[in-house]
């Protein structure tokens, strides 16, 4: 089986899907599967890709890939609906190892579609549901699954009178607030604000990633995930808490700050919480109709120890030391076993 890896990526998690994509080739049972690196860079341009896998991760297998396709076009030139030697001559399996827009949201998927290409992960609706972390609560909240007080705003409407929109949310949610553009990930674009200028300031800054926003209340929470793996009958997995090093879970304290944020697995909680957690994590997968794989995020508040759902991940992290294969590793899955299983369940 030629198995397409897809890497990099025009969204603002194009470094991350570098290291994800790096470890997950490197684990790939070279006896069974054929790899073939395509890597897209930030401007959307899809690259063959036959270096050193080591050049993945820093970036150096770019200028490589135009090197290759500059000396024989003939060879290395890809296209993705052309009337060329496209994607389908190259591979018989697609592994999209992108995380954000362009990735992770429904895009790609629906190219695979139309492309005849089998896939791992999510599907078209999968995908775009769960990107967007506005339209899934408001499918968690249709189902009743618990989630946090939260309201979604428009750029537009920003635009048009910004203070009252801020007027607004003040009357409806109390400070701190979590202001986040909706579709992103690695908290790209997420700021907390505790009072009006930083409120100011982090809508500002989220409205550079996207049109759609979604404020929510800062819980004093802690943070736990799952991993749920499977198609029309999904499982979870164990289930981990984060312990970031920074205020909440940000994208410096995610992949920048010297691994001081640290993964706790199985997550030291009451029984019934994790029973909950595993519960809630396979319905909400089944509403917004994932498959494959996917790890859902969730805030457990102090004191009450209530659970609220907050977003689904259809492409998490997926280094050695993301929590999504560790969460799999600690129920017996390690690993490379854990990419065939997410290969086989793109097949059926
Ligand atoms: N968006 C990052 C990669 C994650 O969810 O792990
Ligand atoms: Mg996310």
């Amino acid at each position: 089986i030629r198995l397409g890896v897809i890497f990099g990526g025009r969204s603002g998690e194009h470094e991350i899907s570098l290291m994800s994509a790096t470890s997950v080739i490197k684990a790939i049972d070279k006896n069974k599967f054929l790899p073939v690196f395509i890597g897209i860079t930030r401007e959307g341009k899809w690259l063959l890709y036959d270096g050193p896998v080591e050049h993945i991760e820093d970036g150096g297998w770019q200028k490589l890939a135009e090197e290759a396709l500059a000396t024989d076009p003939e060879k290395y030139g890809i296209t993705v609906l052309g009337a060329q030697k496209s994607l389908k001559d190259w591979i018989d399996f697609a592994l999209p190892v992108l995380h954000g827009p362009y990735g992770e949201d429904g895009t790609i998927q629906g190219l695979f579609e139309m492309a005849d290409i089998p896939y791992g992960g999510c599907g078209v609706l999968g995908s775009a549901a769960a990107m967007d972390k506005s339209l899934a609560k408001e499918v968690f909240a249709k189902k009743e699954l618990p989630i946090c007080r939260h309201l979604s705003l428009y750029k537009e409407e920003l635009d048009e009178n910004f203070d009252r929109v801020i007027g607004r949310v003040e009357k409806y949610l109390p400070y701190p607030i979590f202001v986040k553009p909706a579709n992103m990930g690695s908290s790209v674009g997420i700021s907390k604000a505790k009072n009006r200028e930083e409120l100011t300031a982090a809508l500002e800054l989220a409205m550079k990633y996207d049109r759609r926003l979604i404020l929510e209340e800062g819980l004093d929470c802690r943070e736990i995930e799952t991993g749920v793996l499977g198609n029309y009958r999904p499982e979870a997995a164990a289930v981990g808490e984060i312990l970031p090093s920074a205020e909440f879970y940000s994208y410096e304290a995610k992949y920048f700050d010297g691994g001081m944020s640290k993964i706790c697995i199985p997550a030291d909680l009451p029984d019934e919480v994790t029973k909950e957690v595993r519960e809630i994590a396979v319905e909400a997968y089944r509403l917004l109709d994932c498959c494959g794989f996917a790890r859902v995020d969730f805030f457990l508040e102090r004191g009450t120890n209530k659970v609220y759902i907050n977003e689904i991940n259809t492409i998490p992290g997926f280094t050695k030391y993301s929590m999504f294969p560790l969460l799999w590793a600690e129920k017996g899955l390690p690993y490379p076993e854990l990419i065939e299983k997410i290969i086989q369940l793109g097949f059926e």
